[in-house]
């Protein structure tokens, strides 16, 4: 199957006045499957937006090839246009148009024909709750209706690749419960989400997969599973009350707790509990948290 996104070996470099060029990406690769929602997560600065830039053709790679649905973005740029939306980290609106008419105008833009516009626009409008909102002009909308809005111009066309750059920064609770609902039921839709955000609680919440930039480069991608796999400690810490209790082969003492190599979590605390019943005085595993292995990952 084709993936919805197959970046090799990008590379951007931007010139600056009085500095030194600054190499915003460097051989990024990176892979999306269809149908799948993927989080981009990193620092300020990582690059997240620049890649995102990247591959909605809004700016061009200084290497490597981008191609979104089989489309090469440098060479066939408007066929990808095309079939991607793309909500960009900057709340922009057109002021001067109501709600509708904006709508109105990125149908076009997009090609929804002509006798399905409207019926498009009134969908849209109640995926964002904009519905009473229709009439009135964007520069007249909240912050958090103003960046509805956005999400609604992305999606008017029915894209096969949707792009959100930070789309619930500075949203209230409500509204991002809305947008991970919207974004889940497009993912069930068969729409192909890449987002990038700072909350980690989303990225756990919502991603199918993960990809971690920092200075321009991927640092690591993977599954939350395999991520969390990769940096637990994979053992289960408990302290007994009575420390002669026999030994279980694979428990090793470590001061005045005890360390077993966790495997599979349920099984393995049946196994303990069995075999040490009222003696145990305290058991956890750790879990570790994207958090943690975000921490970990892009100290410097
Ligand atoms: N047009 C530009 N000219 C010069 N430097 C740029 C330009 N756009 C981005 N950069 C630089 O490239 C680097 C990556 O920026 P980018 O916006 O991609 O980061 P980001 O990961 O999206 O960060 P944030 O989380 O703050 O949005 C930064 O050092 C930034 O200053
Ligand atoms: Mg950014």
């Amino acid at each position: 199957m084709i993936p919805a996104l197959s970046v090799k070996h990008a590379g951007k470099t931007f010139k600056r006045q009085n500095a030194e060029p600054l190499e915003a990406l460097k051989d990024v690769n990176l892979e999306i499957k269809a149908g799948s929602i993927h989080g981009l997560l990193g620092p300020n600065g990582a690059g997240k937006s620049t890649l995102i830039s990247l591959i909605s053709g809004i700016s061009v790679a200084d290497q490597g090839s981008i191609e979104v649905f089989g489309l090469d973005v440098a060479k066939q740029t408007q066929a990808a246009k095309q079939i991607q939306g793309i909500v960009p980290q900057e709340v922009v609106v057109e002021p001067a148009f109501t709600v509708r008419e904006v709508l109105y105008y990125f149908s076009g833009m997009y090609g929804v024909p002509a006798g399905e516009r409207d019926a498009r626009i009134d969908a849209v409008l109640k995926d964002l709750a904009l519905s009473d909102k229709a009439e009135e002009r964007a520069r007249s909308l909240s912050g958090g209706m103003k960046r509805r809005l956005m999400i609604a111009k992305s999606i008017i066309h029915k894209p096969k690749l949707l792009i959100l750059d930070e789309p619930t920064a500075g949203v209230d609770v409500a509204l991002r419960q809305k947008i991970w609902e919207l974004v889940r039921r497009l993912r069930d839709e068969g729409t192909t989400i890449l987002f990038t955000t700072h909350y980690l609680e989303e990225a756990e919440q919502l991603c199918d997969r993960i990809t971690l930039i920092n200075h321009g480069r991927i640092i690591k991608d993977g599954s939350l599973k395999d991520l969390q796999q990769e940096f637990s400690k994979n053992v289960i810490t408990f302290e007994l009350y009575d420390r002669e209790a026999t030994a279980l082969s694979g428990v090793v003492a470590d001061g005045n707790a005890y360390h077993f190599p966790m495997t599979d979590l349920a099984k393995d605390m049946r196994t303990l509990t069995e075999h040490y019943q009222s003696n145990i005085k305290s058991i956890r595993s750790e879990a570790v948290s994207l958090e943690k292995i975000f921490l970990e990952l892009t100290k410097d």
